[in-house]
């Protein structure tokens, strides 16, 4: 960091209060891990208190979709159906569906089913029925502000060791947001979910993670369910991120689709599965701002 305010000078972040007073210590605190060889965090991904507001509007849209879905998904439905609850439901509370035409998306909502592993596309020809499990991931864009989450669901009579891999993956998640606290590594929050899915004999997806978000959909940094702890970005108040590990039953590896290069599959056709709650540092700890 290249920065030199002056202590009587306006904070960075856009509080008004004095550099002093605001962020001054903050930044000092993380020139002190930078020195010592971590990742830190740009000024660029940390959100005031006006930020979090907007953001945790935008969230309020996205937890009442899920809810939604939550109450009314059911055997015989298609993802079809899902899409156009979470377009209606959006936009009528005045928010925009992140997923829609972004990089190409032609949907406005993931729907992932058995061995698809994420960006399952919508379709009338998926027709859920008993024994299947579904993510459906939503994202919302409301007044520039962006919120993620996803949930699982069973559909009707499902196996046993498909709801454990429902069930331990929302354990490891949850694993994983005990290790969210300021000053701590993501790969303390990594490393609990890996460890947790490869007790159980899991694996978890290494090519794609979770994301900075808030600003932008996906923002820095990165981050890995498959990380260590002590190890990766250095996690500070206002910094907003998701935690959505995908973990599957069988084998690790994963494929894309070639007819659309979206939708990701379990190579081995073993099911997968995936929850994500956006959680923000802060001072004391963590806030989840949607699930
Ligand atoms: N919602 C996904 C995530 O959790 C992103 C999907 S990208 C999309 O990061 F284009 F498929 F929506
Ligand atoms: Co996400």
């Amino acid at each position: 960091m290249a920065i030199k305010i002056g202590r009587n000078d306006p904070c960075w972040c856009g509080s008004g209060r004095k550099y002093k007073v605001c962020h001054q210590n903050f930044d000092d605190k993380i020139q002190h891990f930078a020195n010592l060889g971590h990742i830190v965090p740009e000024h660029d991904i940390i959100k005031n208190a006006e930020d979090i507001e907007k953001i945790k509007e935008s969230a309020k849209i996205n937890i009442a979709v899920l809810d939604y879905i939550e109450e009314n998904i059911h055997e015989g439905m298609k993802t079809s159906e899902i899409d156009k609850i979470v377009y209606d439901m959006t936009t009528d509370m005045g928010g925009i569906p992140a997923p829609l035409n972004y990089e190409g998306y032609p949907y406005s909502v993931c729907t992932s089913v058995n061995d698809q592993v994420c960006h399952g596309f919508p379709s009338d020809k998926v027709i859920l029925k008993s024994g299947d499990i579904i993510n459906v991931d939503c994202s919302t864009i409301l007044d520039g502000y962006f919120s993620d989450s996803s949930r699982m669901f069973c559909i009707g009579d499902v196996s046993e060791e498909k709801r454990r891999l429902v069930r331990v993956t929302k354990e490891a998640m949850e694993l994983g947001l005990e290790e969210v606290k300021p000053w701590g590594f993501l790969g303390d929050m990594g490393q609990a979910v890996h460890d947790h899915a490869y007790a159980n004999g899991y694996t978890v997806v290494r090519e794609i993670g979770g994301h900075g978000v808030g600003f932008e959909f996906h923002e820095e940094p990165w981050v890995s369910y498959n990380s260590v702890r002590g190890q990766e970005m250095l996690m500070v108040p206002g910094m907003i991120f998701t935690i959505e590990p995908m973990i599957n039953m069988g084998k690790v590896d994963i494929y894309t689709d070639p007819k659309n290069d979206w939708e990701v599959y379990t190579k081995d056709h073993k099911p997968s599965a995936q929850w994500e709650i956006m959680v923000l540092v802060t001072e004391e700890g963590h806030e989840v701002l949607s699930w």
